[in-house]
Parts: structure tokens; sequence; C-alpha cells
């Protein structure tokens, strides 16, 4: 649906508000908005006309449109949701994890969530609580989301699980600690794409001795590659949906033949499909898991880019030989999950919210993704490049040339720009350079390109430009 002149409005308010725009800062011209926008120029016009009457904007004629230097600095006034107070101390590591700011890789649109749904049905919850729903909460998890797990899976991801496959877990770490203590011994070898999930190599460079890097190229994993060097590794983790960070899908005849290695050598397949839903230029794909006829994909989801990374919930889906170990393995080393927040999840799914909420946010961020890469063509088209996958929830913006990511990404992050550097998800040369940037919290055109022009001028100078 096209935004009405009230919309467009209120989304620049916000932003104003939000400091997300600044005193001063330089609107695009009505032309060039209204077409990215699809609305006439009148519906545009009548947006400033508000906000030049309010005092929000000011317009200097034939130099365009500018947010009101006379403001105050209004963000610290109005936080933007979720951010925390910025860190005296923050130094300019490699962790963005706890740092405020903008352009985060893998946070769902926060601004899009249905608070208010989620509210009434925490009420329930919390009104439902049960006597043993008190005590410790059940090993693999809470009965009717596992239900309710298995129907969506089955459903929406291809999968062909019952409830008893289902293991809930709290996020990527935990589901490492599991796959890991259950299946491998120090001996084993272990496989990981390259370039690879930040998170998960540092995790299992320190947990595995024999970790070895599989080449990805835009088919997803070169599964020929893993024929001829891999025969006797014990486990694989792919990222076939979305691979990560480069977003490419693992082609269908590359997945039969990487289920086909599993099977001649009895290997484990863990297929991260952390971020499957989001698929922009067709249907969603099955996951991997559902051609997986002889049973050696252990299929890893998360709530974290569907609801909110704060829920820490996330799941397995075992093969069935495997269901006795993993508890075994569990009674060792869990204690369960939260029963509220997984009654909570539970009847999210259950009632068709889930559904709804995916459906909206497939558009939404079809649309985000849009005005990221206009943004990025308008304000940086000398100095990166994109290529356009199916989906995913960030976009990589690519060098034309040099290797000076880390210290643009650095540059950017001084800016609040929590931009991650392409380099360092590779653990061996050759290496693409680039800056992986979450657009799913940025709202419209207008607000992307006010951001990415923050660092401009030293962008610049670092590309040599
Ligand atoms: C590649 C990848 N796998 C898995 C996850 C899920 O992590 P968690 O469930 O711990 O939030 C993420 C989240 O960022 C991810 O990027």
């Amino acid at each position: 649906m096209k935004p009405g002149y009230k919309a467009i409005y209120e989304q620049y308010r916000q932003s104003i508000l939000r400091g997300i725009l600044k005193p001063g800062d330089k609107l695009p011209s009505v032309r060039l908005l209204a077409s990215e926008l699809g609305v006439a120029r009148k519906t545009v016009e009548s947006a400033w006309a508000i906000l030049v009457g309010e005092g929000y904007l000011v317009s200097q004629g034939a130099r365009g449109t500018r947010v009101n230097p006379d403001l105050l600095n209004l963000a610290k006034k109005y936080p933007v949701i979720g951010e925390k107070p910025t860190p005296t101390t923050a130094g300019f590591g490699k962790s963005l994890r706890d740092r405020p700011g903008f352009l985060r890789l893998g946070i769902p649109s926060l601004d899009a969530f249905p608070y208010k749904k989620w509210l009434l049905l925490s009420g329930k919850a919390v009104r439902a609580m049960r006597p043993e729903e008190m005590t410790q909460p059940p090993l693999m998890g809470y009965a009717p989301l596992r239900e309710a797990l298995a129907h969506y899976l089955n459903i929406s991801r291809g999968l062909s699980c019952s409830p008893a496959q289902i293991f809930i877990t709290s996020g990527y770490q935990n589901n490492l600690r599991l796959i890991l203590n259950t299946l491998a011994n120090q001996r084993d070898k272990v496989l990981f794409e390259e370039p690879g999930y930040f998170l998960g190599q540092q995790l299992l460079k320190r947990a595995v001795q024999r970790l070895h890097r599989v080449p990805v190229d835009n088919q997803g994993l070169q599964t020929e590659y893993l024929q001829q060097h891999h025969a006797d590794a014990r486990l694989v983790f792919v990222t076939p949906s979305h691979h990560s960070p480069l977003a490419v899908t693992l082609s269908l005849p590359r997945k039969h033949q990487l289920l086909e290695w599993a099977r001649q050598n009895e290997s484990w397949i863990v297929e991260d499909d952390y971020d499957g839903e989001f698929h922009y230029t067709r249907q969603v794909l099955p996951a991997l898991k559902s051609l997986d006829t002889h049973d050696r994909v252990i299929y890893m989801g998360t709530f974290s880019k569907t609801i909110m990374p704060a829920l820490r919930i996330s799941y397995l889906v075992l093969p069935h030989k495997l269901v006795d170990s993993f508890r075994a393995q569990a009674e060792h080393s869990e204690g369960g999950q939260p029963v509220l927040t997984q009654k909570i999840v539970a009847s999210f799914l259950r009632e068709g919210h889930f559904f709804r909420h995916l459906k909206k946010m497939r558009a939404l961020y079809s649309r985000r993704r849009k005005n990221m890469l206009a943004a990025l063509a308008e304000v940086y088209p000398e100095i990166f490049t994109v290529e356009v996958t199916d989906g995913g929830m960030h976009i990589i913006a690519y060098l034309r040339s040099g290797t000076q990511d880390e210290e643009m990404a650095a540059l950017w992050q001084t800016h609040q720009l929590q931009v991650s550097p392409l380099s360092i998800w590779y653990q061996n040369t050759p290496k693409r350079y680039g800056l992986i940037i979450g657009y799913t919290n940025v709202a419209t055109f207008a607000e992307a390109v006010a951001l990415l022009q923050r660092p401009a001028q030293m962008t610049r100078a670092l590309a040599g430009k």
C-alpha cells in the first residue's frame, strides 16, 4: 500500500525525534522521494508543508529542504527502542553485541513487532500457569510449543517431523554445545563454511581441534570440494537457505550432493536455518532437512530473527536415531528453558499470529531492503557494489577496490553505525572485502540516506575517492 501524506509526515517526525535525522541534515528532493515511494509529488509536498509549519523542517528554496538547524538534538530525549546508554569505554573490538546504534545485522524490525498482542498473550500465559508448570521445566521443551513448532515446520519449512524430535534450546551457543558434546569427540574432524558465521567460527575454534573450512561460492557450499577432501568428517555446519554472511542459497544439485556425502560417510549435517523465512524474490524454499530421506540432518532454527533475539528460544529437529542420545547428554548438561516464555511463544504460533507476523515482515523487509540498496547507490556509487540475493536480513556492500573494510567499519562504528567488515568472516585468503549492513530497522529511504551520509567524507577519503 502506498503511504499517504500523514504516514510520510509521521515517519519523518519520528526520524527527527529519534535523532536519525539531525539538525541541518538535508532531505531528498520531493521528486526523488515521490518516485522512491511511488506516490504523487503533492503527497510528499503536503507532508513537508506540515513539518515546515511545525518547525521541524526549513525550506531553503532551490537549496532544498533541511531539518531545522536550530532544533536541539532530540535523540537523547527520545531514545530508540532497545538502545542502551553508550558505554564510555567502548573500544572498537569485533563484537558488536552490546553496542547501541544502527544498521546492526540480524535484528528484526523492532518497530513492527505486535507488542499489544504479545502483552495480551503474556498476561494470559501468566494467569494460566499451573502448579506443575512451576517446577523444573521439561528437559526437551514445553510440550505444546514442541507440538506447535512441529506443525509450523511441516507446513512452512517442508519438514516431516514429529514433536518428539524437537528439542527447545536457548540459542546458537546452546545448540553447538549440545551437538558437539553428543556427537563429536576430541579427534573428530568438523567442517565449517568459508566464509562463515562470525560467532560460529569463534566458538568452534575454541571447541574443536580438527576444524576445517569448506569454500562457498555463489551456489553455496562447494560440495565437490567436500567429497574430494573430507570424506572422513564427522560433522559439517551449513547455512543452506541463506549462507551467512553471503546470503546465497545452496543450489538443489548441491543439496543432493551434500546429503549423499553424509549418507556415504555416515557424517552429520547441521543445517542452520536462522533466517530461512525471509525470501523476497521467490516463494519460500523448503529447508534442506525436507529432502533428508536418510535422516542425516540436524535442523537448527531460532526465534531470534522471527520474533526477537532477547527471547533466547531456539530449537533443534533431531534425526530419529539421535533423540535418545541427545536426551541422555542433556540430562547432564541442560536445565530446560523458561516455561513462561515457551508458553507465550506456543500461543503466538497456535493462534496464527506468527504466520501473520512473518507475512507482514516479509513485505516490510522487501521494502526496507530496496530503500537501503537505493540509498547505497545514491550516497556511494563509486565505492560499493552489491550483488542482490534472494533474501536475508542484511546486504553486503562490497568494496569496488581495496581491502580496507576493517578500517571502514571502525570508522562507521564511531558514527554509531554497527556494520561488520566482511573480511573477518573469512579464515583464509582469498577474501572478499565489504561492509555487512543490517537494513531491517531503517524505516525510510531518507533515513537510510541520512545514516549512510554520516561518515561519507572520511569513507571517501579511506577509499581514495
Ligand atoms: C548464522 C546464524 N546462525 C544462528 C543464529 C541464531 O542465533 P541465536 O538463536 O543464538 O540468536 C544467528 C543469529 O544471529 C545467525 O546469524
